[in-house]
């Protein structure tokens, strides 16, 4: 997730509370515009963010659910209760459920938010079954081929996967692409970003309150302890990249007239799992003896085709506040969210040590989408980027256009993780990024967020 997860609890239920009172959103449907049917695969603590991002809309209609876990599930049905619309037919049972649901003959498109491991096979299910729109929680699969298969399988289909990078709406990042697109940081250099967030109250629990409650995991463990960690323990790379990385490659035209070339990554030892686990649950904890594989803080340089770099960080072991560390530099200037600095030559005083507040050039720069709907958007989690994800997949299935965000996006951002592990693994070496559209990023035009619509 892209911000903190202290208040993620507190928004769920401010949107559901929201719910039962006056339908903020019904100006997205034209009156008589059929509706889109949406099934939603995953009812976790990010489905359910979703789940009541879309109840707020009078545009789309939730015609099926699934999960395998009772309480998930249930914590849905209150969500949907309260919106007062139709509780949908529920699938679960086993693993396999939502092939039940992909067979419905009426649905336009599905959300998948589910463990990483899940999202490519039930991607490429749905493709099979003829969903022609498939929104993928972050990230699209955990191996190269994954990604592969993915790609393939959307273009045989005609169909569009779009990942649900939230990131690439956030107020401040947009703004700095409005920037970026107008020339003010000059010719673009050097960016960096990633994913900087104390995770170690997520990956561990006491298998019923989600954050900071113990030092379980795996099956003993609630929500993303039950599975997120154990990618902690199996693989040492960046293992969410696509937070940091996706703002930045839609302000580079990444798979637009530039190109991921070449990464290269670097991981430190690890300690801070293994010291939270003793720190809360005793050095006796059975889980004080797990072996973590995963190098608490890991760096990656990427290589871009128009002569840029990027760097990225995953740091999600240690005690630290959160920062996604954007840094966005040019030849005429440079923005770090860090310091909430801007700093561009010619217009900013320059006295060696001066930067500008953010906010000056944030607020002028403002993206016309937020202009328009700021509103609706601060109503949904995650200081509003929530609604526009979902907003641009609503807006493009009901259009039957392609998404701002696509397939090639999502394979050329999630594919990182697994080359990071490759990198780590021959002892940091630079590997070769595919090209994923088969030579077509020389001529696809970036069409990401050009107006207020969507
Ligand atoms: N973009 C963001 O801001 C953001 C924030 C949080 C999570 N996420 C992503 O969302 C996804 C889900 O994370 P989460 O926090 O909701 O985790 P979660 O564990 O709370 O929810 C996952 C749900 O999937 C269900 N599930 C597992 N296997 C299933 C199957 N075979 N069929 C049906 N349901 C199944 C689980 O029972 C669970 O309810 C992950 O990809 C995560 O990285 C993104």
């Amino acid at each position: 997730m892209p911000l903190s997860r202290r208040n993620f609890v507190k928004n769920v239920s401010i949107t559901a509370a929201g719910l039962s009172v006056v339908n903020p959103f019904n100006s997205y449907a034209k009156s008589g515009e059929a509706k889109v049917k949406l099934g939603f695969i995953g009812t976790g603590l990010r489905g359910q963010a979703h789940l009541a991002t879309v109840l707020k809309r009078d545009d789309v209609e939730i015609v099926a659910i699934c999960d395998v876990d009772a309480r998930m599930l249930q914590m849905s049905k209150e969500l949907i209760g309260k919106s007062g619309k139709k509780m949908p037919p529920i699938y679960t049972g086993n693993d396999y459920s939502y092939r039940e649901l992909l067979a419905l003959k009426n649905i336009d498109a599905v959300i998948i938010a589910t463990p990483w491991e899940w999202h490519k096979p039930m991607i490429m299910d749905a493709l099979s079954a003829g969903i022609k729109y498939i929104g993928t929680e972050v990230i699209l699969g955990i191996t190269l081929e994954d990604h592969w298969e993915v790609v393939r399988g959307t273009e045989k289909n005609n169909a569009h996967v779009m990942m649900l990078e939230n990131a690439c709406y956030r107020r401040d990042t947009l703004a700095i692409t409005n920037m970026v697109r107008e020339g003010l940081f000059g010719e673009m250099i050097h960016l960096q970003g990633g994913y900087q967030h104390d995770l170690r109250g997520v990956k561990f629990n006491d298998g019923i309150t989600p954050y900071n409650s113990g030092a379980e995991f795996g099956e003993k463990g609630f929500s993303e302890a039950k599975w997120r960690t154990n990618h902690s323990v199996n693989r040492n790379g960046d293992l969410y990249p696509t937070h940091g990385v996706g703002p930045l490659a839609m302000m580079l035209n990444i798979n637009r007239g530039n190109r991921f070339e070449s990464l290269c990554s670097f991981s430190t030892k690890t300690r801070g799992l293994h010291n939270y686990i003793v720190k809360k649950g005793g050095a006796d904890h059975p889980n004080a003896k797990v072996l973590f594989k995963l190098g608490d803080v890991v760096t990656t340089q990427i290589k871009c085709s128009n002569g840029e770099t990027i760097l990225l960080q995953h740091d999600t072991n240690l005690p630290r506040p959160y920062s996604l560390g954007f840094r966005v530099q040019g030849t005429n200037g440079i923005w770090m969210n860090i310091n909430n600095g801007i700093f561009i030559e010619g217009q900013s005083k320059y006295d060696h040590e001066h930067w500008d507040d953010a906010k000056l050039w944030l607020d002028k720069y403002d993206h016309p989408i937020w202009k328009r709907w700021s509103k609706e958007a601060y109503q949904t989690g995650h200081d509003g980027i929530d609604f526009f994800v979902m907003h641009a997949f609503i807006e493009s299935v009901k259009r039957k256009t392609a998404t701002p965000m696509d397939v090639y996006d999502a394979a050329a951002w999630s594919a990182i993780t697994p080359l990071s592990e490759t990198s780590v693994e021959l002892g940091n070496q630079t590997v070769d990024f595919p090209d994923f559209t088969g030579g077509r990023w020389m001529t696809h035009k970036n069409t990401f967020a050009l107006t207020d619509e969507y």
